[in-house]
């Protein structure tokens, strides 16, 4: 029952709009429940749901950046323009990224490419890829960022069969734990993900949906080439301490170690 009520006090406060709300009506109502294993939503209708976030989010902070609004200089994102800032994890991310300079990018689940567009714009030599399991998703891609197009494909990150060409870096946003745990298929894309990953994977996620740190241990403690010898660590967001990133590289980083997950998820 709290949750029914948790999900009333949402639509009131804006933050469930009327495409979010159509999305779990026709959920519960006419469409028969089509999510694979215990995964939060059905992919195939998803961008119903998606496109209200947008919508939502896009009052509140800036989605799609444009060269200027911010700039990396001595290691930090710094916002230049008067825009509504990033959403504090986008800006923890992409900061944490840069600071690694990888040349090739991959992201996993990269819906409607804005991560890929604002990497884009904040450092316009990196190689960059997305691959997420929704078709209509990267429609939707297609049409924020015509020039994403080519670079993306449909995958399902947790299929035996992924296959991507390998990556310096990998990194998910809000994806992984979406996931569900039937049959492992989380650590499933865990494992595509390492295997993919030249160097480094950054995961910016819900850290109470699964536990990612022995998540990740355990996927690494079966032997992946490149990840024999691998360093966990963490950075945590100036504007806001409870926003974190976890950073895996298989080479030492002057960052933060992660040792607990209490480091992550408190
Ligand atoms: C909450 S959205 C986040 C999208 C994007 N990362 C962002 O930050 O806007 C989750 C995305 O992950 C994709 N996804 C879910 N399961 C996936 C899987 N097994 N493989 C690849 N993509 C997946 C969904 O289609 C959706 O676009």
């Amino acid at each position: 029952m709290s949750k029914v009520f948790s999900f009333i006090r949402s639509v009131f406060r804006g933050e469930i709009n009327y495409k979010m709300l159509k999305y779990h009506l026709l959920q519960r109502g006419f469409r028969k429940h089509n999510t694979i294993g215990d995964d939060d939503f059905d992919w195939k209708n998803y961008t119903l749901h998606y496109t209200g976030e947008l919508e939502v989010g896009a009052k509140v902070r800036t989605l799609s950046l444009e060269s200027g609004d911010y700039e990396f200089a001595k290691g930090e994102l710094i916002q230049k323009s008067s825009k509504l800032p990033l959403h504090n994890n986008a800006q923890l991310l992409y900061e944490t990224i840069l600071l690694l300079s990888p040349v090739s990018i991959l992201e996993i689940g990269c819906g409607g490419g804005d991560n890929l567009h604002n990497m884009h714009v904040l450092d316009n030599s990196l190689e960059l890829s997305g691959v997420d399991i929704s078709k209509s998703q990267l429609k939707l891609l297609e049409e924020r960022h015509q020039a994403l197009s080519g670079c993306t494909a449909v995958r399902d990150a947790s299929s035996p069969e992924f296959a991507h060409r390998k990556v310096d870096l990998i990194f998910t946003q809000a994806v992984i734990m979406h996931i569900g745990e039937i049959e492992g298929r989380h650590r499933a894309a865990l494992k595509n993900i390492f295997r993919t990953s030249e160097h480094y994977v950054v995961l910016m996620e819900n850290w109470e949906k699964h536990h990612f740190l022995d998540d990740v241990r355990a996927v690494l403690s079966e032997g992946i080439d490149n990840w024999n010898q691998y360093y966990l660590y963490f950075r945590e967001s100036k504007l806001n301490s409870s926003t974190k990133v976890m950073v895996i590289a298989n080479h030492e980083l002057d960052f933060q170690p992660l040792r607990d997950y209490s480091q992550l998820s408190s």
